[in-house]
């Protein structure tokens, strides 16, 4: 027998997401967009690890290419456990052990997961006691999709996409992601999409005042029916994630002429995403994508949002 105590520790495990419905309405005063958008999470995990420490400390590992993923207070998750410990009156700090598996800078919410992750750890190390509701009022401060990676599963967002409404699913939806070497980002996209706006004011009308998400949309999710939801697949933000990245009209038009039932850039991209009509379809589509040179990864969804695990 030792008397060597374990350092508890918490292991949560967090989605990354697909956005199969975006709508963007116009820029508002705070640079922010309204928007709605359908989400659903998908197998693609970020894992964080926390352990009690007296400081705030960060080590990022994982199986994506990390560029540009800061190991300091810059990062998402040690701001999430930061502003966690303030809000609660915690007083000590803690080391995170962020795995990354979701794209950086993809458009899949790979950032917002650890954030998410990052909340539910700390919560649960430091036993806060905050209610659900004051956790997702936090998410929300880290960032537009922050909640719902905390929610996980399939939800409708509207606002900046951090006002959640859980949407019924049945089913499994099989999707081949393409990721890109090169991340983008977000907010070059949504400026690119207002230039854009701008330049053909005259051919595009006014912009959408009320965004909404298309009644298609959530019958194809209820009914658990890949055909219908590929019907009404839609990303305003898709115009501008091309202008920035043309090469991935290619990519599309390859996914799309080699057995995917549709495709489109998952949320500020540049990762695509083809949603196939049975797993098995999905497994020759990689092998396609493959074969053509592309990093092609078989996820499915839903999946559960952020979790405690083992
Ligand atoms: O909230 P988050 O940090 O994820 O957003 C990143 C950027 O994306 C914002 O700074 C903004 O430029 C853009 N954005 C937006 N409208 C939204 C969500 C994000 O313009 N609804």
């Amino acid at each position: 027998m030792t008397d060597a105590v374990e350092t508890p520790s918490v292991r949560v495990r967090a989605p990354g997401k697909i956005n199969v419905y975006l709508e963007v309405g116009g820029r508002q005063d705070d640079g922010y967009h309204e928007l709605a958008t359908a989400f659903q999470a998908v197998s693609l995990y970020e894992d964080v690890v926390a352990t009690p420490s007296d400081a705030f400390t960060i080590a990022v590992t994982g199986t994506v290419d990390l560029d540009g993923v800061p190991a300091d207070g810059r990062n998402l998750a040690l701001r999430a456990a930061r502003l966690l410990a303030s809000e609660a009156g915690y007083e000590g700090g803690v080391h995170l052990d962020v795995h990354k598996q979701v794209p950086v800078a993809g458009g899949m919410g790979g950032g917002s997961a650890d954030a998410a992750a990052a909340l539910l750890a700390c919560d649960a190390l430091w036993d806060t006691r905050l209610t659900g509701a004051e956790l997702h009022r936090l998410a929300a401060r880290l960032g537009a999709d922050v909640p719902f990676a905390l929610k996980g599963g399939t939800a409708v967002g509207t606002g900046r996409g951090d006002e959640l409404n859980p949407a019924l699913a049945r089913g499994r939806f099989d999707w081949v992601l393409v990721v890109s070497e090169e991340g983008v980002s977000t907010p070059k996209v949504y400026g690119e999409l207002d230039a854009h706006r701008e330049r053909h004011r005259v051919d595009i009308g006014p912009v959408i005042t009320r965004p909404s998400v298309d009644a298609d949309v959530l019958h194809a999710l209820r009914a658990g029916d890949a055909a219908m939801l590929a019907a009404a697949l839609r990303n305003d933000l898709q115009v501008a994630t091309l202008r920035l990245r043309p090469d991935l009209a290619e990519v599309l038009e390859l996914g799309e002429t080699s057995g995917a039932l549709a495709g489109l850039v998952s949320g500020s991209g540049p990762t695509v995403a083809f949603l196939c009509a049975t797993p098995e379809h999905a497994a020759e589509l990689r092998t396609v994508l493959e074969t053509a040179g592309h990093a092609a990864l078989h996820v499915h969804g839903p999946v559960p949002g952020a979790r405690v695990v083992g």
